[in-house]
């Protein structure tokens, strides 16, 4: 292959062709896509920003409010990042591990998440929460719900880097069948609307070595956790009696 079938830094991964293909568009439910490599024209300047991410914040394993740990290495950036202890699932503007608020969002990390977001049919997502998730050969994500959040309107957008794995997507109810959906390395996931607490989750992750990421599948799930503006808006114009 001549390196101007190429682009650069893409490391000869991809051909010019494969990335200014459209992203195939496969429906998982109503309101949930998965996006085919929608996040490869992004790759080379996704892996800087989280590298630097990943210094201020590295990933670490933490603890179930039942006292498990986590098979999952975790980390965040935004404003607000998802942790859990023995006192429970929230959000913390602060990493807890060294007290400092967690690292910005990277830029290209947002506009990545807003323009899947928009091409799934959801406009004006406003992320301000990513949380990091690294799974090693063998580690999983059992099925749940994301609903930590402080209400529901926003979509979820989920980002697959590294080695494949099969993602689970079940209904509203834990039960409910789960579909299995293989996402590969710039694959992105949005659900939102009525598809937005539906149930999910990770099969442990098979041992393999991808040739950017090496032995682990990196997962990047964008959220608007805290209220938004307009939420903000609201309640300080009723708070001010409904005026403005
Ligand atoms: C999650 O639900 O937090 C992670 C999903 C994934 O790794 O694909
Ligand atoms: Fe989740």
């Amino acid at each position: 292959m001549r390196s101007s079938d190429t682009a650069p830094g893409n490391l000869g991964l991809f051909s010019e062709e494969e990335l200014q293909q459209p992203p195939r568009m496969e429906h998982l439910g109503p309101q949930s896509l998965a996006l085919r490599g929608f996040a490869l024209p992004w790759i080379e300047r996704l892996l800087p920003a989280l590298e630097q991410v990943l210094a201020q914040a590295p990933f670490r394993q933490m603890l179930t409010p039942g006292g498990f740990t986590m098979s999952v290495g975790l980390s965040s950036c935004g404003q607000l990042g998802w942790t859990t202890d023995l006192t429970g699932y929230r959000y913390s503007a602060t990493d807890p591990q060294n007290g400092y608020p967690w690292p910005r969002m990277p830029e290209v990390f947002r506009q990545l998440a807003v323009a899947a977001a928009h091409a799934a049919g959801f406009a004006d997502f406003t992320p301000d929460s990513c949380l990091i998730n690294c799974y090693r050969p063998g580690a999983k994500m059992s099925l749940h719900q994301d609903k930590n959040e402080h209400d529901y309107s926003a979509p979820i957008v989920s980002l697959s880097l590294g080695l494949p794995a099969v993602f689970l997507f079940g209904g509203l109810q834990r039960s409910d069948r789960s579909l299995r959906v293989p996402l590969l390395h710039g694959d992105v996931v949005v659900w939102g609307g009525v598809d937005r607490l539906r149930y999910h989750g990770v099969l442990p992750v098979k041992d393999g070595s991808h040739p950017l990421l090496g032995q682990q599948r990196i997962n990047l799930t964008f959220r608007q956790a805290g209220p938004t503006l307009e939420l903000d808006r609201k309640r300080r114009s009723a708070e001010q009696g409904g005026q403005g």
